[in-house]
């Protein structure tokens, strides 16, 4: 029986990663399929020291992958959003199936890359472009299908949150942790794209077109990274009960869908406030299921050729039963025909609670100003601290107060922090985190 032929174009840690699985559990995957799958091609600028592959063609030319008469499916792992974007689209036009991990190139280019792949009768898988190992565009596209999603809400990037988790638990310095997670092969080439969201965004939009049948929109996804948290922070949220995760959050209502990744408070008791480390974990509601939880590690070198490989094994047995013309799973869950456009929330319309930490000075009737600019807002308190004065650091007068509000509109909180920063007593750089209640 004629194998299927890969051809694998980049082999950094997550292509190398997939070459190992593909060789490692041959045999396995044999029994799954029926058929044999071989890497054939492989492109890369040059192997490093200890990378083997056997007798395998290599080349320093991904085109001439996309290209080769006897690849069957191509595995794009080179990341980026320019060049891979030119590959996939030129393998698309040879025909050739193509499996992704780039969730920036999916989330930007996705909705052309869908069209292009439908247009030539070949399929686009980026299982490993979310959530790593976790198999969280199966669940939303297949596992889930019978549902009307209501909601989903994940910690989608581990590199973030194994910083957050490492600042908590050991008082480690920012700094310090990231270089560690770049060290393990988990933060992006550009590792602002983890700290800052951008990352999380990527992969949140996929998620969401997923769940809500709509085209890929990053342009509208509301971000902001955890670069401005501090252990003050983590140490005062875990004073009043709660964890600071970095979520990506998407819900549909009537008024639209909200579609943003930040820092987010949630109670320490929910399941996803335990997640910690490199893992990701991603909270689907569903109106038959209710709420689902997808655990598993989010990056790394075999989590995520878990995901490709998967995807490589789906595509060939998939192979077999292709016609011409025919949208067998459409590549965003719902039938190109039937995505719909739906208003994407500005980020001032959404409704949320908020922890806000405000530096004052030490003055007789700050409090009393404060809580009357919320008041007039109609900002309700939920609780309130206040910290003694830092002495270690520059402003010995400054006292922090930490409150926390019941929900209101975003603008309005906007609207009151500027009107907090414009008291004299009242030092600017007010924090604002917001919290969220998952129905777990
Ligand atoms: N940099 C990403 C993360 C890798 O930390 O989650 C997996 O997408």
């Amino acid at each position: 029986m004629q194998p299927i032929n890969i051809g694998i174009c980049g082999l950094g840690t997550v292509g190398y990663g997939s070459y190992g699985v593909l060789e490692r559990n041959q045999e396995e995957i044999s029994r799954r399929l029926g058929k044999r799958l071989c890497v054939s091609h492989i492109a890369v600028l040059a192997l490093k020291d200890g990378q083997e592959v056997g007798d395998v063609k290599i080349t320093n030319d991904a085109m001439s992958v996309a290209r080769d008469p006897d690849v069957d499916i191509l595995l794009e792992l080179i990341g980026g959003t320019e060049f891979a974007y030119d590959l996939i689209l030129e393998a698309i036009s040879n025909g050739k199936h193509v499996v992704t991990a780039n969730k920036a190139l999916i989330a930007t280019h996705g909705n052309a890359i869908f069209k292009a792949a439908r247009a030539n009768n070949v399929i686009v898988a980026y299982e490993a472009a979310v959530a790593g190992g976790i198999p969280i565009i199966k669940v939303l596209r297949e596992g889930l299908a019978a549902n009307k999603i209501n909601w989903l809400a994940g910690i989608i990037n581990g590199t973030g949150n194994y910083i957050l988790t490492e600042m908590q638990s050991r008082s480690r310095p920012f700094a310090d942790v990231l270089k560690e997670a770049q060290g393990l092969g988990y933060a992006e080439a550009d590792p602002t794209y983890d700290v800052e969201g951008i990352d999380a965004a990527h992969k949140l939009t996929i998620l969401s077109a997923l769940a809500f049948g709509t085209p890929l929109h990053l342009e509208k996804a509301y971000t902001e990274g955890i670069s401005q948290i501090t252990p003050e922070d983590l140490q005062y949220a875990d004073e009043l009960g709660y964890r600071i995760k970095h979520l990506g959050i998407s819900s549909i209502s009537d008024q639209g869908i909200d579609l943003r990744v930040h820092p987010t408070l949630i109670a320490k008791q929910a399941l996803i406030a335990k997640v910690d480390g490199v893992m990701n974990a991603v909270l689907v509601h569903g109106d038959a299921v209710g709420s689902t939880l997808y655990y598993g590690a989010g990056a790394g070198a075999e989590p995520t050729a878990s995901a490709v490989v998967a995807d490589v094994i789906d595509v060939a047995r998939r192979l077999e039963c292709m016609q011409e013309e025919q949208e067998q799973i459409p590549a965003l869950g719902f039938q190109t025909e039937a995505l719909r456009e739906t208003k994407i929330l500005p980020i001032e319309e959404v409704v949320c609670a908020y922890y806000l930490r405000i530096s004052v000075q030490d003055k007789v009737g700050v409090i009393a100003d404060i809580t009357e600019i919320l008041g007039e807002n109609e900002i309700s308190i939920d609780a309130m601290i206040q910290k003694d004065p830092d002495k270690s650091g520059q402003d010995h007068n400054a006292i922090s107060v930490i409150i926390m509000t019941h929900e209101i509109q975003e603008a309005i909180m906007n609207k009151a922090i500027t009107e907090l920063e414009a008291l004299d007593a009242v030092n600017t750089g007010i924090t604002r985190i917001r919290v969220t209640e998952l129905g777990e």
